[in-house]
């Protein structure tokens, strides 16, 4: 555990297996702090041993973006088999309560990171309006890490003011907020998906992003 720490750019994997394979490569090259995660398509296409696979290609942490939302067993189920294939860290659906993010936390076997809001127009709908609760009890519940949308970065300042894990925060990019925000405003990692697996050139996209991060740019 604590190979999440410090400020960077996370990389979103959501892509073919073999554009994922060349940008860890490119990111093994690129200065800066770099991790990535791996959702749900990948995964689905190439099962989670594809988590393995490009652990064995760079030491760069890896977490596993399964959105889990289940109850506490099948949740506990799910993250095992994440962190068995070297996940670092898994990421929770705080909506799911107590219960279950103190199941994963349980386990022991590496960061339990909870979405407390999403970048999305319909997160309005349902999820923007918990926000609070969520923090407040993913704090309570001493989680490693909040994932909270670059597109609310007064949202970001709220969870950097009561936090003292590490935040991680998406929609930079293409969803359209500015690379280097979040992190002005206390987030710790940029996620970051089609703006860099997209570019012609992923090294410079990522380093270019990195510059961001640290306020260089
Ligand atoms: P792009 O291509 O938009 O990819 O840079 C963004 C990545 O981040 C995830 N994502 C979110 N995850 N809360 C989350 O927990 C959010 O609000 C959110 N918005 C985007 C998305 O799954 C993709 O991997």
């Amino acid at each position: 555990m604590g190979k999440l720490k410090g400020k960077g750019v996370m990389v979103a994997l959501d892509t073919s297996l073999e554009r994922a394979v060349q940008v860890v490569d490119a990111l093994k090259n690129a200065k800066g702090h770099f991790s990535l995660k791996v959702g749900r398509p990948l995964e689905m296409k190439h099962t989670i041993h594809v988590i393995s696979l490009l652990k064995q290609k760079s030491d760069l942490p890896v977490v596993y973006d399964g959105k889990i939302a289940d109850i506490p067993h099948i949740s506990s189920i799910i993250a095992q088999l994440a962190f068995d294939a070297g996940a670092d860290g898994v990421i929770v659906h705080g909506f799911c309560g107590s219960d279950t993010l103190s199941a994963l936390k349980e386990l022991g076997l590496g960061d339990v990171i909870v979405v407390a809001d999403m970048s999305h127009p319909g997160s309005q709908d349902f999820y923007a309006k918990h926000f609070h609760e969520i923090v407040d009890r993913a704090v309570q519940l001493d989680v490693d890490g909040i994932v909270v949308p670059a597109t609310k970065p007064e949202r970001i300042q709220f969870v950097r003011d009561r936090f003292s894990g590490y935040i991680l925060s998406p929609g930079v990019g293409v969803q359209g907020a500015k690379p280097g925000v979040p992190s002005n405003y206390g987030a710790d990692w940029e996620i970051v998906g089609r703006a860099v697996y997209d570019a012609e050139d992923p090294k410079r996209a990522a380093e270019e992003h990195y510059r961001c991060v640290l306020g260089e740019r």
